[in-house]
């Protein structure tokens, strides 16, 4: 590899099954990420993020395409590759039998810690995780939390340089959330290099310094978070009329000035609207005051990236996947499937 880049994918090509059944999971997807960085790989259900998660992790081949983790080519250097990564899969795959040190040492000593290195690591990554306490109770009395936090520590044993997390926070309140992300960071700053899938736009948006959209098996935009804002074209005018009266006019006011009707949410009284020229909004100031109408809220703001997802794909990313027979049921047919836990 280029010293650039610490995951480089070109052209992934993936297909699972034949003829008319065959999902084309992957048509052409290419990546990067730099060194101590956040990729974050945004996309909807389907969109083929856990299959090029999967690959680049050597946990199943390309049918076409090629990358390399630190250098190492996924293929020929599968060894290298895994003994640099860590992964933390989209389902937590602890063994609930066991307590969290239990499973942490197993994990070490199948990476070839003597047993006393093995014990001290685990002690060390459930401090670091907050799971001390519950070290020694199995992992099925863990909320969900604990388990994914459990499950990000077992990937974190063997020190990878490179983190895979997909889908990291899926189902996780708040503060669990807040937790993982703030995990995220500390790696990052330790000089770790993360790829993260999600479909949490607010998510690629906090962590990641550059964010690839795929969409049904192709990448649909890359780019840094602000850059795929702007990508939009311009900003996003938010107005909220004191009066839920003043709707209507203030609807009309915007429409007249920007040339669209305004997005309006009824609950909230908020009324939306792309807006290519900033300086509209003086405009708009001016047209609603000598309507003698005032506002509550009146903002000009980037488009959030769920906003982004919409233009560059025509839905939104927490669409359900269209019907039309080539988005399968994820979990049909695993065959060409390896173990799903990567030990390294
Ligand atoms: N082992 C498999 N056998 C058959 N089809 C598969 C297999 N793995 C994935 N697919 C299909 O490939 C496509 C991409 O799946 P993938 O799991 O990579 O999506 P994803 O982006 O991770 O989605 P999600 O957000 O739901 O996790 C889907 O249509 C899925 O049904
Ligand atoms: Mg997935």
């Amino acid at each position: 590899m280029t010293a650039e880049y610490t995951i480089e994918a070109i052209d992934l090509h993936k297909r699972f099954g034949r003829g008319d059944t065959a999902t084309q999971a992957l048509a052409g997807v290419s990546l990067a990420a730099r060194p101590g960085t956040v990729l974050g790989v945004l996309g909807p259900n389907g969109a083929g993020k856990t299959t090029a998660v999967r690959i680049l992790a050597t946990l199943l081949r390309p049918d076409a395409g090629h990358a390399t983790v630190c250098g190492h080519d996924i293929r020929r250097d599968a060894v290298s590759v895994r003994a640099l990564t860590g992964l933390t899969g989209q389902y937590a795959s602890v063994d609930e039998d066991l307590s969290g040190t239990e499973n942490l040492v197993l994990i070490g000593r199948l990476l070839e810690l003597s047993r006393p290195n093995a014990k001290a690591r685990a002690a060390e990554l459930l401090a670091r995780f907050g799971l001390s306490d519950a070290a020694g109770r199995s992992a099925k009395t863990y909320s969900g939390g604990m388990r994914r936090r459990l499950d990000l520590a077992a990937s974190l044993v063997g020190r990878p340089q490179v983190l895979y997390l997909d889908e990291p926070t899926t189902g996780l309140d708040p503060s669990s959330r807040n937790q993982v992300w703030d995990m995220v960071r500390d790696l990052v700053r330790d000089g770790v290099t993360v790829l993260l899938t999600t479909q949490y736009l607010d998510e690629a948006d906090q962590l990641a310094n550059r964010i690839t959209v795929i969409d049904r098996g192709s990448v649909v935009a890359e780019g840094r978070p602000d850059e795929l804002k702007r990508r939009t074209g311009g900003q996003t005018l938010q107005v909220r009329p004191t009066l839920a009266s003043d709707i209507d006019a203030v609807a009309r006011i915007m429409a007249d000035l920007t040339g669209n009707a305004p997005a309006r949410e009824d609950a909230t009284g908020l009324l939306t609207t792309p807006i290519k020229d900033p300086v509209l909004i003086a405009a708009v100031v001016r047209k609603l005051d000598e309507a003698g109408i005032t506002a509550d809220e009146l903002a000009l703001r980037l488009p959030s990236l769920d906003e982004v997802f919409l233009s560059l794909t025509g839905h939104r990313a927490t669409d359900e996947p269209s019907p039309d027979g080539d988005r399968a049921d994820p979990a049909a047919g695993k065959r060409d499937e390896q173990p799903e836990r990567s030990l390294v």
